[in-house]
């Protein structure tokens, strides 16, 4: 059965909170990340207001700062390069896999030098990066698990558990949403202690008010959030399922439209753990085109998403252009976000692939 994303518990425990008086730095929060922590089966986790904050803080725990690169994906949401800059560091993008969409592991060998002083991976679409290939090079990881709370590395090690520090988002669209919010899986105790600092202006556990001891930030989360993120991951597993299952009916029912990317299979013992259901328009077709010719069918699609070195900001400050990353481009270039949510049913997603099939026939 779909389930809503939201429903009567979610109500209920933010009637709660509301009535208790204590809407922030309460118990739901420590409460929120000893659960988020044992489903991953990490150490410690850190409740803060979006999926960037855990990825800004998740840099400065391993230490990166100012003259550093980095080496990570283009074909990502810009938040993963921003965080990267906040810390005065530089993004040094790498090629993705044709098949996983997530960074070619080659690509990144190739773009490391003597600056680079770590690696920040996505897992994009909620299918697993390749880790294991990546950890070879002994630099440290932060990882982009912003899209990909669900999904499993073939070892069986749930994303976000290797014990790099991982970033989760909980936006509205998310597997698991607090409307806002964001969560840092962290294996170290040291790592913890500093990242509960600097969400909260750099104060130390022990220090009252006003003593600051570090430079920090207000990257905190409410306890309206934690409460309503407790009750998600009551309901995780379902509304998982429910994405899982949509995506297998649009499996089966874009299979025939010749030259259509779809994502692709779990291999190898990786597990996606679904986000958004993204498809490539075959070659000679116009994406935009297409996106127009779905609206006048009453289909909602997104072009999703853009290159990040392409972006006027990056092209800008960095110089990049078009043919820097090849396989980057061309999928970026291709890619349509179609409807996709847990509740969608069997029926929206055929009326869905008749639209798309139509728009493609025409
Ligand atoms: C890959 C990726 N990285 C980072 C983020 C940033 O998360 P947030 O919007 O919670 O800051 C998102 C989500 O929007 C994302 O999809």
């Amino acid at each position: 059965m779909a389930q809503p994303v939201l429903g009567e518990a979610e109500e209920q425990a933010v009637i709660e909170v509301l009535r208790s008086g204590q809407l922030s730095l309460g118990p739901r929060i420590p409460e929120f990340e000893r659960r988020f922590a044992e489903r991953l089966g990490i150490a410690h986790a850190s409740a803060v207001s979006s999926g960037t904050a855990a990825l800004h803080l998740g840099l400065r725990a391993i230490g990166v700062g100012e003259g550093d690169e980095v080496v990570t994906s283009p074909f990502s949401f810009v938040a993963s390069a921003n965080a990267i800059l906040y810390q005065g560091a530089t993004p040094v993008f790498a090629d993705i896999d044709a098949r996983t969409l997530n960074i070619d592991p080659a690509a990144a060998a190739a773009a490391i030098t003597e600056r680079t002083t770590a690696l920040l991976p996505v897992h994009i679409f909620g299918y697993p990066a390749d880790l294991p290939a990546l950890e070879g090079h002994g630099l440290p990881i932060v990882e982009d698990a912003c899209e990909a709370l669900g999904a499993v590395h073939a070892d069986g090690t749930p994303v976000g558990g290797r014990g790099h520090p991982a970033a989760f988002g909980f936006y509205a669209n998310k597997q698991l949403t607090t409307g806002e919010g964001g969560m840092l899986t962290l294996a170290s105790a040291e790592h913890k202690a500093r990242v509960d600092s600097e969400r909260n202006q750099g104060r130390a556990p022990d220090m009252g008010w006003l003593d600051h001891d570090r430079l920090g930030f207000n990257y905190r989360i409410t306890d309206i959030q934690a409460a309503i993120g407790l009750c998600q991951l009551d309901r995780l597993d379902g509304m998982l399922a429910d994405r899982a299952r949509a995506a297998g009916w649009y499996r089966e029912a874009l299979a025939g439209i010749e030259g259509l990317g779809l994502p692709c299979e779990d291999a190898g013992g990786d597990v996606r753990g679904w986000f958004v259901f993204v498809v490539q328009v075959p070659r000679g077709h116009d994406r935009d085109t297409v996106i127009r010719g779905l609206r006048e069918l009453g289909v909602q699609s997104k072009p999703y998403l853009p290159a990040i070195h392409l972006m006027s900001f990056y092209r800008e400050r960095f110089g990049h252009r078009p043919g820097q990353f090849p396989v980057c481009e061309d999928i970026a270039e291709r890619s349509v976000a179609l409807p996709f949510f847990p509740a969608l049913s069997e029926g929206q997603v055929a009326r869905v692939a008749e639209a798309l099939a139509r728009v493609l026939d025409r």
